[in-house]
């Protein structure tokens, strides 16, 4: 797979125009955009067909959960749009209906298993079964890709654990929380630098404010381009 499949770019902008803005800066080098619920009123889907359309690869990162019907309907129009990636709730109910909605098997489901955002706490309020949170993470993602979850979106510490998790091992595993070294954390907590995620066994990586919010986004992402090219060149 080359870098610029590797490194996806999230454009958590204010609008469509900013976001078309970074895309623009980082021409001819990035090829691979994640577009999330903060854009989808301000243009978000015309926007990924834009996108689509020179050629990029898309993650539509929306984490749908609602009933099959709902899901496989969403999904089908969804996956018209040619998109790369589309995020479900790992429920295996949700995984199912998102598989059968799917127009093309060319568009991964994705399933998230518990958001990073949540501790042990937080599940107790949920009503979440008790257990360490990365043997449930761990659990879930396995019953996702037992439904047919092409892949997981997984945090920096939970990559090696779904690596040699069988059915998880062979899938996708993308991975956001990631930061070069001495950069900004903003409100990532668990992070991971690009090399490190890679070599732990992440297929692709997500960083979003490291790039979009530099001086220079281009400089930013040539710099986590070559930490990646020098890890794999290496193995
Ligand atoms: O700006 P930053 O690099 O932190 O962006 C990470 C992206 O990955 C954001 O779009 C965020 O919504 C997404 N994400 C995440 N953690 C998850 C799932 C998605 O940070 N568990």
């Amino acid at each position: 797979m080359r870098i610029e499949e590797k490194i996806i770019v999230a454009l958590d902008l204010e609008t469509s125009d900013e976001a078309m803005d970074i895309v623009l800066k980082l021409e001819g080098h990035a090829n691979f955009f994640k577009i999330g619920l903060g854009l989808l009123a301000k243009g978000g889907l015309d926007l990924a067909m834009e996108l689509k359309e020179k050629n990029k690869s898309i993650f539509l990162d929306l984490k749908l959960f609602d009933i099959q019907n709902t899901i496989e309907k969403a999904v089908k129009n969804l996956s018209s749009l040619g998109v790369d990636f589309i995020t479900v709730h790992g429920d295996p109910q949700v995984v199912r209906a998102a598989i059968m909605g799917r127009e093309t098997p060319k568009t991964k489901i994705l399933a998230v298993t518990f958001l990073t955002s949540l501790d042990r706490k937080d599940l107790d309020q949920n009503l979440i079964k008790y257990g360490k949170l990365p043997n449930l993470v761990e659990k879930r993602a396995e019953i996702a890709v037992r439904a047919g979850a092409d892949g997981i979106i997984a945090s920096p510490q939970e990559i090696k654990l779904l690596r040699k998790n069988v059915p998880c091992s062979k899938k996708l595993i993308v991975t956001p929380g990631v930061r070069p070294k001495n950069a900004k954390l903003y409100d990532q907590k668990r992070v991971s630098t690009p090399s490190q995620a890679i070599l732990d066994g992440a297929d692709h990586i997500v960083v979003g404010r490291p790039i979009y919010k530099s001086k220079n986004p281009l400089e930013s992402y040539l710099s986590i381009a070559s930490e990646i090219a020098d890890v794999k060149s290496k193995n």
